[in-house]
């Protein structure tokens, strides 16, 4: 394909520390998405949709890995710029919007 892909999910990981546990919400997940592309993420119940939505969505980071939307590697971001890119790139229509809420990094 010729076109640039509006964004790539490099080798993605997402790990949660629960007291001495760790949760791995995502092991290492790649793909690309190109301009004029519909796509559906699906899986299990606690597979990681949601971890991956929400880093997708710029409300979270990885803890490896690289996502870069339009060019731009995001994990590099500070808070005011990933709020700026959510304000200017993304639209989110949330099945649970009561459950956002800010992320801490
Ligand atoms: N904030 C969190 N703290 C600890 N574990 C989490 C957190 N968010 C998700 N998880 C865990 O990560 C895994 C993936 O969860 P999730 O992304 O919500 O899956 P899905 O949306 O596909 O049901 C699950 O094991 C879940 O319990
Ligand atoms: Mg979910």
């Amino acid at each position: 394909m010729d076109e640039l892909p509006i964004l790539s999910i490099e080798n993605l990981r997402r790990d949660f520390k629960m007291g001495d546990q760790v949760v791995h919400a995502l092991r290492g997940v790649s793909f690309d998405i190109y301009p004029g592309e519909f796509v559906t993420i699906m899986g299990t119940s606690g597979s990681g949709k949601s971890t991956m939505l929400n880093i997708l969505g710029c409300m979270d980071k990885p803890t490896a890995g690289h996502y870069i939307l339009d060019g731009e590697h995001t994990e590099k971001l500070s808070r005011d710029a990933l709020a700026r890119i959510r304000g200017q790139k993304i639209g989110f229509v949330s099945a649970a919007a009561g459950r956002l809420r800010p992320w801490k990094w």
